[in-house]
This record gives structure tokens, sequence and C-alpha cells, in this order.
């Protein structure tokens, strides 16, 4: 019988944070494919690019990783619910491990600022879900006030549970390629995620698996950039609505890693961003949603800067997956709707139609 991967807490419970006697709520997450990508190698001008493609998470996104420790966690602390504030990936995984733990979920969402798919994906894991008249910035104050006062487990990523879940990727990239990259480029939000790979580089360091830590390059949507700007910014706007965040919440955190890891923080514009997730779908085979494609759009910029050495290898991690945002890829790259082309059932006329040669 071929063996299954048995999610993040069963195969690395020697480097987590938690009992091996504790109860363990997992939907398989983790082993994500790490996807050579060499027509991104030639587009940025350097050595070797790799996809880390966390859209394959049973709830196809990357959070699974940290849900996973933080359910169980809540689980093993009595909880009978749990809360969190999200822009949508967070509730919808919060929601489905929840729903596997048999807890109930709550989740607080900005108004009209969550796609679709995502919306859905709390529904069917019957989350009680509230939208809140203000952004993410807003309900994450809302989620952090409710669980310090009432019996309702916090899971968003202030939550150190769901970071040592989440560096688990870390040890992943490293068991695949045996080595760690140069640099590791990924969105930036909340900068948990950012603050997780650090955490996990560091850990292998520390063991001796690797001796340098690749650096971070973080990227934020132009109109939600608090990083650049230095400061939380009030009223975040993009596109890429799973990083609309204006106060990050692993500020302290994600400096930190910038610094010690030699990394950078910059920007990239919305149409920067659904250049690349266009791209990343029409030419590499991978399909994220927008604000999944906000690291390797930021690559694309540093390259056009001739920031990156060519002998560079460089992982990329793509966070989410492109079901969870259709509305961008229906459309073509000049905003017009995609329409498939109808056609008879008569094979000659759909073979003209195909311009298709015939055998000989
Ligand atoms: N990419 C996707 C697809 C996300 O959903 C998020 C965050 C990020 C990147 C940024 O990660 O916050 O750790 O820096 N989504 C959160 C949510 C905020 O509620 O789903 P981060």
């Amino acid at each position: 019988m071929a063996k299954q991967w048995r999610g993040v807490i069963a195969e690395y419970i020697d480097r987590l944070d938690i009992d091996r006697s504790a109860p363990v709520i997992t939907l398989g997450e983790g082993g994500t494919p790490l996807v050579h990508a060499p027509v991104l190698a030639k587009l940025f001008g350097v050595n070797e690019v790799w996809l880390k493609v966390e859209g394959m998470n049973p709830t196809g996104s990357f959070k699974d990783r940290g849900m996973t420790m933080a359910v169980s966690k809540a689980i093993a602390h009595g909880a009978r619910a749990v809360i969190c504030a999200s822009t949508g990936n967070t509730s919808a995984s919060a929601a489905a491990y929840a729903a596997k733990a048999g807890i109930k979920s709550v989740v607080l969402i900005p108004e009209g600022k969550i796609t679709l798919g995502k919306l859905a994906q709390a529904i069917a894991h019957k989350a009680h879900i509230l939208q809140v008249q203000g952004n993410f910035d807003d309900c994450l104050v809302l989620a952090r006030d409710l669980s310090e006062n009432y019996a309702v487990h916090l899971v968003n990523s202030v939550n150190p549970d769901r970071l040592e879940g989440q560096k688990t990727a870390s040890f992943e990239v490293f068991d695949n390629l045996g080595f760690a990259p140069d640099y590791h480029v990924m969105p930036v939000g909340n900068a948990g995620n950012y603050s997780a790979y650090f955490k996990g580089y560091l850990e292998l360091q520390r063991d001796g698996f690797i001796k340098d830590l690749p650096k971070q390059l973080g990227f934020q949507a132009e109109g939600a950039a608090p990083f650049i700007a230095g400061h939380p910014i009030a009223n975040p706007e993009t596109i890429a609505t799973a990083i609309r965040i204006g106060n990050p919440a692993s500020w302290d955190l994600a400096m930190k890693a910038k610094e010690v890891s030699g990394g950078e923080f910059d920007t990239v514009t919305d149409a920067e961003i659904l250049w690349m997730h266009r791209y990343l779908s029409n030419e590499v085979g991978v399909f994220v949603e927008p604000s999944s494609a906000t690291g390797a759009a930021g690559l694309l910029k540093f390259a056009k800067l001739g920031k990156l050495p060519a002998s560079a290898k460089i992982v990329i991690t793509v966070t989410g997956h492109g079901l969870k945002d259709v509305g961008w890829a229906l459309k073509d790259e000049h905003g017009e709707e995609v329409k498939p082309t109808s056609c008879s059932k008569n094979a000659a006329e759909v073979a003209e139609l195909l311009g298709l040669e015939r055998n000989t």
C-alpha cells in the first residue's frame, strides 16, 4: 500500500511545540508540491526558481499548516469554539478544522471584501459568519477583544501555534531541495507567514542543516504597504483582497526576520500583480489567486532593477489556489469577459474552427 502524507504535526512532531499525546486535528495539510519553474528562472535571469504551491493544501491555502496546530491545541485546552478575523483564507481554514474537530467556528470578515469562493468555504463548513462594517484590521481588534473576554479561542496568527505550524513549509523546502535557497519570496499581509518561514529557517540553521539563511523578500500591494510606509495604513486598498491589510499583527517579528535574513520589503502595483497572476497560469501551469502572485510580481520588479544575481536559486511561495477568486481569470488582459466560442456537433466544422490539419 502506498504511504500517505500524514499532515504536518505527524510528519514533524519532533520539531513542533506540541505534546506527543495531544489530540491531532488534521486534514492532511502540508506536503505541497515544490514545482520547478525554468520559465521563471529565464524571465528573472537567475539560475533556478521553484514555486512552493500552497494552494494544494486541503482548504486551498497555506493557512492549514497553522490551523492544524492552533485547533489541535485549542481542543487540548478544552475549547468549544474558535474565532478569527480574516480576509477569507484563514476563515475557510478555521471553519474546516473546527468542523473536523466538532466545535463551533466564528469568523469575522470585512464586509463585501472577501471573494465568493472563500465565503462559500466558510458557509460550507458551517461557520458563524459575521460581516464587520470595517476592514480586516478592525475585524482583528474585535476578534482579540472577544477572545480575551469570552469563551472563544483565537486562531489568528497572533496565536503563536499558527506560526509554529506554518514554519513546516521551510522544513519541506529544505527536505525537498537538500539545501536552502538564496532567496525566499512571498506576499506579505499580516506578516505571519513571512515570520513563520523565518522561524523554520532559523531552526534549520540552529540544528546545523543549513549554513546561511535565505534572504527573505516580502512584497505588499502598493495600496496596502505599511512596511514600506514604515507605519500602519488607515485605509488599505488593493484588488488583492487577501492582503488588504493596513496594520500587520506580526510587525516586530517580520522586521526582525527581514534584518536577520538580509531581506527586503517592497511594493508592486495591482497591475503588476494581475500580470503575474496571468503569467503563472498561462506559462507555468500554476493557477493562483491574484494575491498569491504578489511575490513573483515583486521578483520581476527586482529582476528589472538588476537586483538579482544570475547565480541565485529562489523559492517563491504561492499562497492560495486560483479557484478561490475566479473573477480575474475570467477576464482577458484588457479586462474583457472571456467567453468560450459556441460550436456545432460536426467534427469537420469544429476542425475548421480550430484550424486543425487533417491526418494524412
Ligand atoms: N496570501 C494569501 C492568499 C493570504 O490569504 C494571505 C493572508 C497572505 C498571502 C498574507 O499572509 O497575512 O501571513 O502575511 N490572509 C489572511 C486571511 C490575512 O485572513 O486569510 P500573511
